[in-house]
């Protein structure tokens, strides 16, 4: 049985005074109450402390949007791993947004995978194929190369804890989501399988691995309810107190 896993990406928005009253809210409403589910929130780095402040000994936990793969040093304007290990336990790493406007590689992925791992941190590694890849029936050479590239050389230790966030690109922030079956189906044969073959079947099986592409409210119970989707990661979706709602479908569902 995998616990299932929610995870909101807020990006760039909410400063730390929003991001308290925001964090405020979703306690408010219970969000740390909801049994057999784990609810992630990611701010941005300035606002991690204060939120790490709020989430103390709470059933709510904080992950960080990226950081960089070296320790410390000359390198202006990054975060390390350690630095982001003192006010989180998840990092999104990978991140479609990450990949396009700051051309992140697969090989830095995999060594910031390797990073995170080094201090404690769990990654939730992001993959997913853009719209004209998609149509050109590309999606499984796309995402199958993406996780063998990003989890080479990790143990299976490391794979079996971690998280991986299946977000076809073309349904980032549109509106326009997968539907579950295919969502599932994606995360089944492209993802599940490839890890299965790479790192055992036991290692894919507990492998946590989320759906993420315009989750709402609305659409949560389509993914929760396919088998192989494990939780979400949600944009846009996790800035509004709907969030809580995203989480209490995905325990109903895996219940
Ligand atoms: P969205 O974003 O829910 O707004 O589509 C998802 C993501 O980018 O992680």
């Amino acid at each position: 049985m995998r616990t299932p896993i929610v995870a909101g990406n807020w990006k760039m928005n909410k400063k730390a005074s929003e991001a308290a009253e925001f964090v405020g809210t979703l306690l408010e409403a219970g969000i740390d109450k909801i049994e057999g589910v784990e609810a992630v929130v990611c701010p941005v780095f300035p606002s991690l402390p204060v939120v790490a402040e709020l989430c103390e000994g709470k059933n709510l936990f904080i992950g960080a949007q990226n950081l960089y793969f070296e320790p410390k040093g000359a390198y202006t304007g990054e975060v390390s791993p350690e630095m982001v290990k003192e006010f989180c336990q998840y990092v999104i790493l990978g991140h479609s947004e990450r990949r396009a406007y700051f051309h992140e590689t697969d090989e830095m992925v995999n060594k910031k995978i390797k990073a995170a791992f080094a201090v404690g941190l769990i990654p939730i590694l992001c993959v997913g194929e853009t719209y004209e890849e998609n149509q050109a029936g590309k999606t499984k050479d796309i995402v199958t190369a993406q996780v063998k590239a990003d989890l080479a050389g990790l143990t299976v230790e490391q794979v079996t804890g971690m998280v991986i966030a299946y977000e076809p690109i073309w349904a980032i922030g549109t509106g326009l989501a997968a539907s579950g079956e295919l969502a599932n189906q994606v995360i089944h044969d492209f993802v599940r399988t490839p890890v299965a073959e790479l790192f055992g079947e036991e290692t894919a099986e507990a492998l946590r691995i989320q759906y993420g592409g315009s989750v709402s409210p609305a659409n949560a119970e389509e993914f929760f309810s396919m088998p192989d989707i494990d939780g979400a990661l949600v944009g846009g979706a996790s800035l509004k107190p709907d969030f809580v709602e995203i989480v209490r479908v995905a325990a109903q569902c895996k219940a």
